[in-house]
């Protein structure tokens, strides 16, 4: 089902104190959100409070918590992997995977991506799957076959039935952390591209299906802007995610 979903990614940021006033600001304006089945938040903290973050959302529908990353590997001898089999036993719902951060810093591959992706679906957590340029490429206008490129050397390998049970960020490279934000038709052409991808590899019904976000420097100013555009379902939030204020006004700037 199509959702508009605004998630925030926390990143290796929040001690222990932090994290708790995150989580008791957002459920303390919980009821401002206007959330429902069709409309959620998402909180991806750190992996040491994602079992905390959930067991606190618990009790509030549609505010979840999610993973920022997942093994490749089921389990075993993999010392410091966190696996997906352990991230959905602990009542988490889905899972980053492909952060421009992860192929860089950890020079994940497509291949390692794809694991992870069937990691997650096995597990019966959602993958949110990002791809997005660098400037560069932007520069020789050639964003769109990269993002298609990402597209088809990971997620685009799952089968009909999984691939409904995906969701896609958009991620501009140059956007990410920098305060430059893509304009709302920059986002709007590409997302309106990256679901004429899933039509023509898939099927029409599942790309109008598919909650497709975006990220890259949203903040409680730009964000009613990007989600009028018709093809943008949410957010893929960093830093705005960690301030409490500015999490909720985006959040509630998703009508
Ligand atoms: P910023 O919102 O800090 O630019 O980060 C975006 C991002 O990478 C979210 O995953």
């Amino acid at each position: 089902m199509r959702k508009k979903i605004i998630a925030g990614n926390w990143k290796m940021n929040a001690t222990k104190d932090e994290a708790v006033t995150i989580v008791n600001g957002l459920i303390a304006n919980y009821s401002d959100f206007g959330l429902s089945e069709n409309k959620i938040v998402v909180v991806a903290s750190p992996f040491p409070y994602i079992h905390y973050c959930a067991s606190m959302f618990a009790k509030f529908p549609n505010l979840v918590a999610a993973a920022q990353n997942c093994s490749e590997f089921e389990k075993g001898a993999y010392t410091g992997e966190v696996s997906a089999e352990i991230i959905a036993s602990l009542y988490v719902e889905y899972v980053i995977i492909g952060h421009s951060e992860r192929r860089q810093y950890f020079k994940e591959t497509d291949e390692q991506l794809l694991l992870k992706i069937n990691q997650a679906q096995n597990h019966n957590l959602i993958p949110i799957f990002c791809v997005g340029e660098t400037l560069e490429t932007r520069d020789n206008n050639k964003h769109f076959e990269f993002v298609k490129e990402q597209l088809e050397n990971a997620i685009f390998k799952v089968n009909e039935n999984d691939i409904k049970n995906c969701v896609i960020a958009y991620e501009p490279i140059w956007a990410i952390g920098t305060g430059v934000t893509a304009s709302p038709a920059q986002a709007q052409e590409m997302h309106a591209f990256i679901r004429e991808q899933v039509s023509a590899k898939f099927n029409g019904e599942t790309a109008k299906e598919m909650s497709i976000l975006y990220g890259g420097s949203v903040n409680a100013a730009n964000a009613a802007e990007l989600f009028t555009c018709a093809d943008i379902d949410g957010a893929l939030v960093g830093g705005a995610s960690l301030k409490v204020d500015d999490f909720s006004t985006i959040i509630k700037a998703m009508k």
